[in-house]
């Protein structure tokens, strides 16, 4: 099917929700504050608005700010160690939660279900990871969603007390933007990623 692809400005002011989606940018550099309680509250709310096949909600999040984020860094660093990391790796993710001013883990834990599969109830906590970013843009802030090997790290898994079953699929890094990173322009082609059937 033949289609024009640049007759319609997404961004324009007539169609806010779909211009706040179509310039939707991560940022790295974040700083105080972190969303305060009433924003977590939203941004929370948000998360469990995810897709959620059979409404499971098999799924939690582990929350670090101030002092949280230096035990979440501590953690992470034994989980390094015990992995046999080098000495400048176990520095490193020691300070990695000190990169943002909140930093939430997102444990996906699938469970047996007749209907909804385990990859389901982890695609499930993935948008709800979407969710909460998108919601955290919508009121200030921003923050940038992100794995490494530690997301899969036993070691890491042991530190945070998660159950066997448990999966992390993200850390989600959330603050005020520090300086105003450049949007990245909407892919001019989105045909280019489709194929009709
Ligand atoms: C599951 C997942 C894991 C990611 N892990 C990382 C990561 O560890 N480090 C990183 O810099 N970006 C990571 N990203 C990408 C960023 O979140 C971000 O999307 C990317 O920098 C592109 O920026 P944009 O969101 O502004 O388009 C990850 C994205 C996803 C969906």
């Amino acid at each position: 099917m033949d289609r024009k692809v640049n007759d319609f400005d997404y961004t324009n002011q007539t169609n806010p929700v779909s211009g706040f989606l179509l310039s939707r940018h991560s940022c790295h550099q974040l700083s105080a504050p972190a969303p305060q309680a009433d924003h977590l509250e939203l941004i929370l709310r948000a998360a469990l608005k995810a897709p959620d096949f059979q409404t499971l909600r098999n799924y939690r999040f582990l929350i670090a700010e101030n002092d949280g984020l230096f035990r979440l860094g501590q953690k992470m660093a034994n989980a390094a160690r015990t992995e046999n990391k080098t000495n400048e790796i176990i520095r490193r993710v020691a300070l990695m939660p000190s990169r943002a001013p909140m930093v939430i883990t997102i444990v996906a834990t699938p469970k047996k279900n007749k209907h909804v599969s385990a990859l389901d109830q982890i695609l499930c906590a993935a948008s709800a990871v979407l969710m909460m970013q998108l919601t955290a843009l919508s009121l200030g802030y921003n923050g940038i969603w992100r794995s490494g090997w530690m997301m899969q790290s036993r070691a890491l898994h042991q530190e945070l007390h998660l159950q066997p079953e448990d999966q992390i699929v993200g850390f989600l890094y959330l603050g005020t933007p520090l300086t105003h990173e450049k949007v990245p322009a909407p892919a001019t082609d989105p045909y280019a990623y489709t194929e009709w059937l």
